[in-house]
């Protein structure tokens, strides 16, 4: 059965500009009925993640939509480097072994250890792992949990050859415990490793186990720092503007003191987007400020030539932080491999710098369209918009029809309760999605999730206001609760309030205190949660010293019954890092509960849990 995309390239529903949506309405271009691509809908018609959505225009399956394969139960082997790539100058690598025994897909666990033996099923399975090239050990036989997940094992890198365009294949095999029996299990990884660069700019790299973007530069003294990027999109005409104003009272530097770490400028369109004597300018700044850039190729990402002449304008300087080329791809149906074309034509130029997109729909060709990126970015926006009704184009919504701006969201539909009492809920549905489809797809090293908050109004388009400075909160926060490792809003500038409440988050979110938990420990989910009427979104992260912990209340309206929180490990102090209602938590007499009486609408806070002990200071907590 041939999926079904879209056949024309059109340029009639940018969710992200509705603006320019109503503006280059009905434009039809470029037929695309190749082999490969879809079968073309019975007439030539605008489609946005696949589907109709003008009322002339009949409804139909969209396809393209990923779903979970077969579960199985057996032990495997998944193996994968603990980082993108290593530089040269770097003598330790690490693998990260996932021992788990229940996968979505996997080999069926064979082992006969446990059919008839009497000690039970093998709880323990060691590894040897050696460069698949060059058939040396790497690691000889060490032991590892069955069933477990994080194994980092290190391994020295001295006899990997270091070259720019090879990747270092590393086979894992593993054997249970009883070698007589002879169950054995393997996997492979592929490790990179780089030359040093010598010409000023900067390498990043993505951190597989937590999810974390690290970079290297002059501007990091040389020393691998771990970002949890806070920021937005930013109008480039806002930046052309201000750079050299004397008068403008919000610049670069404006932007950077908010606390926002990261500027992402929004291209004017063109094959050669930036001026350059003014883009020279704001590189120069961003260095100076290290404001870190994500550089956005939404309008020429399909054009090498342009991206080749783009990147070798940006090459030498330490703030570039990562790539950005489809904005978008899934809902304008672009050529099913487009993106991983221009990810291969980067990548061939600057293997130093990872690449990532935004994907609006959700569940369209997942697998085509994020195959050409490092990290990826969800924008779903389900403030203020009718999401089974269309306002624009008059039409409903659904699976197979219709764009109401947040693709197969139920944000406030009455045939879904749970989005009524959630309206926040396509949000965790969409930022836990992508991750589950990455298992689905058998990945072993997932892709970070990067979210980007609503934080703009633009009259005549799907969503009637801006939001409120508790709802950007509540959207951002949730993202972290959920395992995004960035924030990327759109779009700035934005109202007074979304400022001052997202300026105020960034400053703690991007504080090392707070990424040394969120980008550098797991996430532990399902806190238990009294009183809260299913309302209060809960996550930890447990390092020695402490926990880290943030709360989301989605009810708009003041809860004032008691909330109760049980926590996963006993601490004795609780301090409020963000939040006016986190100052009244009081501790449960044994330390492992938090309560509190009521909370108000739409509450966030990130405390900082810690357990001290009085006569010897820090307390490690003890893990299960
Ligand atoms: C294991 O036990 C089952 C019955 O419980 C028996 O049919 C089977 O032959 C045994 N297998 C071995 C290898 O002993
Ligand atoms: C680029 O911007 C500079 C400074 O504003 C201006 O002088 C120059 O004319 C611009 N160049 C182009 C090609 O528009
Ligand atoms: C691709 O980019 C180059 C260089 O920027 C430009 O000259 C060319 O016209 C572009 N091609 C297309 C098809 O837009
Ligand atoms: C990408 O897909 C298009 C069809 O959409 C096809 O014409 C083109 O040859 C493909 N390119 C590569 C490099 O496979
Ligand atoms: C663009 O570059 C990629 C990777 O280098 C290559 O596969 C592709 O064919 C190129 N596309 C065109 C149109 O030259
Ligand atoms: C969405 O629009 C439909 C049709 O106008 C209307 O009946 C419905 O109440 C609207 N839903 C919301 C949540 O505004
Ligand atoms: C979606 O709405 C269209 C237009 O009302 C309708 O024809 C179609 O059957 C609906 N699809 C589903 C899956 O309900």
């Amino acid at each position: 059965m041939h999926p079904l995309v879209s056949w024309f390239f059109c340029t009639s529903a940018l969710i992200m500009i509705p603006a320019i949506l109503l503006q280059v309405h009905y434009r039809f271009e470029q037929f695309r009925g190749v082999i490969g691509d879809p079968p073309p809908p019975p007439v030539p018609i605008d489609l946005w993640c696949g589907k109709a959505y003008h009322p002339t225009d009949p409804s139909f399956d969209p396809g393209g939509e990923l779903a979970p394969p077969e579960r199985e139960d057996g032990l495997q082997l998944v193996v994968y480097p603990r980082y993108s790539f290593y530089l040269s100058s770097e003598k330790k690598g690490s693998l990260i072994v996932d021992t788990p025994i229940q996968r979505v897909s996997g080999e069926h666990f064979r082992s006969r250890t446990s059919a008839n033996s009497t000690r039970g099923p093998s709880t323990y399975i060691s590894i040897r792992i050696s460069n698949a090239q060059t058939s040396e050990t790497l690691v000889n036989w060490e032991t590892l949990p069955v069933n477990s997940w994080g194994n980092e094992v290190e391994f020295d890198l001295g006899s990997t050859p270091v070259d720019r365009g090879i990747s270092w294949l590393v086979s894992v095999i593993g054997r249970s415990p009883d070698a007589a029996l002879q169950t054995s299990y393997s996997g492979a990884a592929t490790v990179t490793v780089l030359p040093e660069r010598n010409d000023g700019g900067s390498v990043a790299r993505v951190d597989y186990l937590f999810g974390g973007i690290e970079v290297r530069s002059s501007l990091t003294k040389g020393e691998w720092k771990t970002i949890y990027p806070y920021s937005f999109y930013t109008s480039w005409d806002w930046i052309s503007s201000t750079i050299n104003s004397a008068t403008a009272t919000k610049n670069l530097a404006t932007f950077r003191a908010n606390g926002y770490n990261l500027i992402h400028p929004v291209p004017p369109g063109g094959t050669d987007p930036f001026n350059h004597t003014v883009f020279e300018e704001f590189l120069r700044i961003c260095d100076e400020l290290e404001l870190y850039v994500m550089y956005d190729m939404r309008h020429t990402y399909k054009n090498n030539t342009s991206i080749s002449a783009q990147l070798s304008r940006l090459q030498h300087h330490p703030s570039l932080l990562l790539y950005y080329t489809a904005d978008e791809p899934d809902g304008w149906t672009d050529p099913l491999n487009a993106t991983q074309i221009a990810y291969q034509h980067i990548n061939s130029i600057d293997p130093y710098h990872p690449v990532s997109l935004v994907l609006n729909c959700a569940n369209f060709y997942f697998k085509d369209y994020s195959s050409g990126a490092d990290i990826i970015l969800e924008d779903t926006y389900p403030i203020a918009v009718n999401t089974s009704f269309s306002t624009v184009y008059n039409t409903p919504c659904n699976t197979t029809y219709g764009d109401c701006g947040c693709d197969n969201c139920h944000a406030y539909d009455p045939a879904y309760p749970a989005y009524i009492r959630n309206p926040f809920l396509d949000i965790i549905e969409r930022t836990e999605n992508l991750q589950t489809y990455q298992e689905w797809l058998g990945a072993s090293a997932k892709k970070p999730i990067w979210g980007v908050p609503q934080a703009f109004y633009d009259r005549g388009s799907f969503w009637q206001r801006w939001p409120s400075k508790e709802e950007e909160a509540v959207m951002a926060i949730l993202r972290l609760n959920h395992g995004a490792k960035g924030i990327v809003a759109w779009l700035y500038p934005t109202s007074d309030e979304i400022e001052e409440v997202t300026s105020s988050l960034a400053k703690v979110v991007t504080a090392p205190e707070v990424t040394k938990y969120t980008l550098g420990t797991r996430r532990v989910t399902a806190l238990d949660v009294v009183g809260d009427d299913e309302l209060v979104d809960v996550t930890a992260w447990i390092r020695e010293e402490g926990m880290l912990l943030s709360y989301v209340y989605v009810g708009y309206t003041e809860y004032t019954k008691e909330v109760e929180i049980s926590l996963p490990e006993a601490v004795t102090a609780i301090e409020s890092l963000w939040g006016e209602g986190g100052k009244d938590w009081t501790l449960g007499g044994d330390g492992k509960t938090m309560r509190k009486r009521g909370l108000t609408g739409l509450e966030v806070g990130i405390l900082q849990l810690s357990r001290r002990d009085s006569t010897s200071g820090l307390y490690p907590i003890q893990h299960a």
